[in-house]
């Protein structure tokens, strides 16, 4: 009779391939690997799915600015990372690309008949529409409106320069309103569909109780996308495209749904807290709208933060696994990832944390545990591994209690997808043995021939514990537990299911040299080390033009960066942080005629307020409310007028010295740093 194991089906996001990959990304992949791994050694039948989102205007732009094709380029793109993932040991079962043909074609089907039955329908969307660029403005993005003497708008120039008109264009529309008192019905069965839980709260206030809008899913503005059957100048809009490669992958919409038919619903997909929202309230939607059932679970986990915030190359904060894994290896940087994100919440990563994570949990701990053990059993028994059931001590029932309730808990916070917790768990156990060794002290016992039995036990009771560790980090680490197998000596299959501290193989022989599995850091070079990494991320053009702007409007006595004047040492203007800020309010300062008083939002907690010379090219300030700016986020707040400004707003002056305000694109969202 065929075995009949239970299914396990577990996602990763789809990546945009539009630029490299960075610890963040690595972090969900490692994590849905880390999973997929323990299932299959829980016995589950598993499939693990990641792949990359492919279409879109900004991969055709991307490929535009590289002198390329959209698929050279998402080619390209995809084969690097493909080969991150085997650097980094993912265990994926399949790799979807959301250009390749199987997808397309049933994204296409998907589209069609979601049309056909009336969930989609054809209406108008509005917008200002510059020719030149190929994009739509809203009016608050203009850089500049023309209105009648009524007041109305009626035309305007775009953030760079080309004149916009009033256009509208049919789009396609999912009827998403129509499914939201279901979707709330479902949640409320469903307590645990969105998880951690306070998620599902979010979603239901943020965005489904204000009323859900119909969703816009076709563009006719760029081409790079899967065209609609019966419409074809529409391309599919991403949101649809990209959610649908769950069910593709699975060969739904095919003719061998196989896969489908045996993995689906998904038991969880695993992603960032920012698309919590569209796998949480339009993909279930479109599924149920297809009349297929939902995923068990959509897991939104944290951010890997830098401390100075979000990763981004400005910064210099970024910061790639290939460099981490090439210099301390792939278990080091697998640990650290899983262990550095609190569950749920956002974790944070810095040089020294990953040193002393090296050091103290991996080299010092579990290192020495091992290599105290096999010197000790090399030393004491000739390198035999004695059995484990005579000269029992207190001490010995007590590590293999302690084994046995870790190998629990373990079990249950990997089923619950906490990691750091589940790893937090075996290391009570590495610190339990450590303990061990001290409470039992066999250097003692070894003095005394009458004690033989009990050093005996000693040396079993390790060794069983060390072969419980190897097991369950196995999930985490790829290449520990078979170092840590081979130094004692035992020959297992990693198989969690019955994983008992007391089924140790006896006979065994220990390895006549054990060797340190992690080796231990220098500290201050090895911070200094990953710090010169993170800086050394390549620089934008731009910026340097953009720094000339930032520096015409400098106060020099004001600003200690003016010292330098018109030359900038790289590592100075790295320290700059500039970022995407929306206007909220202006005003004048009482008392100094060319000071404008500005309230923004950069994505902070609270408001900002910068004070900006700007006032007599502004009469009309009340125009820049909404607007959005770019603003240098880190320039030590000062006084001016009583007034304390946080920042400063960017410029550029233009040749008959008028000075304008650098207004960019309203969908930039604040607080983004630029780059
Ligand atoms: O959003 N910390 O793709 P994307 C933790 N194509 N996780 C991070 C992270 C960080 N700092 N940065 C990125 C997309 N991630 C869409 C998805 S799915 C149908 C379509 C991870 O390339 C995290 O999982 O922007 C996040 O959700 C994902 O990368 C975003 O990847
Ligand atoms: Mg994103």
């Amino acid at each position: 009779m065929a075995e009949s194991k239970p299914t396990y089906y577990i996602t990763t996001p789809i990546y945009y391939p539009s630029g490299r990959l960075h610890i963040g990304n690595s972090y969900t992949t490692i994590a849905c690997d880390a999973e997929a791994r323990f299932k299959r050694a829980m016995g589950f039948d598993v499939f693990f799915l990641t792949g990359t989102d492919e279409h879109g205007l900004k991969i055709e732009q991307k490929a535009e600015a590289l002198s390329t094709t959209p698929q050279a380029y998402v080619d390209d793109m995809a084969a690097q990372i493909k080969k991150l993932w085997q650097t980094l040991e993912i265990s994926n079962d399949q790799f979807i690309r959301t250009t390749d043909d199987y997808h397309e074609e049933a994204v296409a089907e998907i589209f069609d008949r979601l049309l056909k039955q009336g969930d989609i329908y054809l209406g108008e969307y509005e917008g200002w529409y510059s020719v030149s660029d190929e994009e739509y403005f809203t009016e608050s993005q203009l850089a500049e409106v023309y209105k009648d003497e009524n007041g109305k708008v009626t035309g305007g120039k775009a953030p760079s320069g080309h004149e916009v008109q009033l256009v509208k264009e049919q789009s396609y529309f999912f009827k998403m309103s129509k499914y939201a008192d279901w979707l709330l019905q479902y949640y409320r069965e469903h307590p645990t569909f969105i998880q951690p839980e306070s998620r599902m709260n979010e979603m239901v206030k943020n965005f489904i109780e204000p009323g859900l809008e119909d969703l816009a899913v076709s563009r006719t503005t760029f081409n790079w996308g899967v065209p609609v059957k019966s419409d074809p100048k529409h391309v599919v809009y991403v949101w649809i495209d990209a959610l649908s490669n769950y069910i593709t992958a699975l060969g739904y919409g095919s003719n061998n749904q196989t896969n489908f038919d045996k993995y689906w619903p998904a038991d969880v997909h695993m992603v960032g807290k920012e698309i919590v929202r569209f796998h949480t309230i339009y993909w279930p939607i479109i599924l149920h709208a297809l009349g297929l059932p939902l995923p068990k679970q959509v897991f939104g986990h944290g951010w890997l933060l830098m401390k100075n915030g979000k990763m981004s190359k400005s910064k210099g904060n970024v910061i790639y696994p290939e460099t981490l894994v090439e210099r301390y290896g792939l278990d080091a940087v697998r640990y650290y990832l899983l262990k550095a994100m609190p569950y749920g919440n956002d974790g944070i990563f810095t040089p020294e944390d990953f040193v002393d994570r090296v050091n103290y949990d991996l080299a010092n701990d579990l290192g020495n545990l091992l290599n105290r053990t096999v010197s000790m059993v090399n030393k004491y028994d000739d390198g035999i591994v004695p059995e484990l059931n005579s000269g029992i001590t207190d001490f010995d029932n007590e590590l293999e209690a302690t084994s046995n309730e870790v190998v629990t808990n373990f079990k249950s916070l990997m089923n619950e997808l906490h990691f750091s917790d589940a790893l937090s768990e075996v290391w009570k156990l590495v610190a339990a043995s450590n303990k061990y060794i001290d409470q039992t002290e066999p250097w003692v016992l070894a003095r005394d021939e009458a004690k033989k039995e009990q050093l005996d036990s000693v040396m079993a009771h390790l060794v069983a514990s060390l072969r419980v560790i190897a097991e369950l980090v196995s999930p985490v680490m790829t290449h520990a537990p078979k170092e840590i197998f081979a130094q004692l000596g035992i020959h297992d299959e990693i198989d969690l299911t019955n994983l008992a501290f007391t089924d140790l193989q006896s006979g065994i022989k220990v390895a006549e040299k054990g060797q340190p599995i992690f080796p231990r850091l220098d500290t201050e070079e090895e911070v200094a080390f990953i710090k010169e990494q993170m800086t050394k991320s390549d620089k934008a053009k731009g910026r340097a033009a953009m720094k000339e702007a930032a520096e015409n409007n400098f106060d020099p006595n004001e600003t200690e960066l003016a010292s330098d004047k018109k030359e900038v040492r790289f590592d100075a203007f790295e320290k700059i942080e500039l970022k995407v800020a929306q206007v909220k309010s202006v005003q004048k300062v009482e008392g100094a005629d060319k000071l404008l008083q500005f309230r923004l939002d950069a994505g902070d907690d609270g408001d900002r307020q910068i004070l900006s010379g700007i006032a007599q090219w502004y009469p009309d300030f009340n125009k820049l409310v909404g607007k959005k700016v770019i603003i240098v986020a880190n320039l030590k707040p000062r006084k001016m007028k009583g007034e304390v400004s946080q920042g400063m707003l960017l410029s550029v002056e233009h040749d008959n010295g008028d000075v304008e305000l650098v207004i960019v694109p309203e969908h930039l969202p604040n607080g983004s740093t630029l780059e």
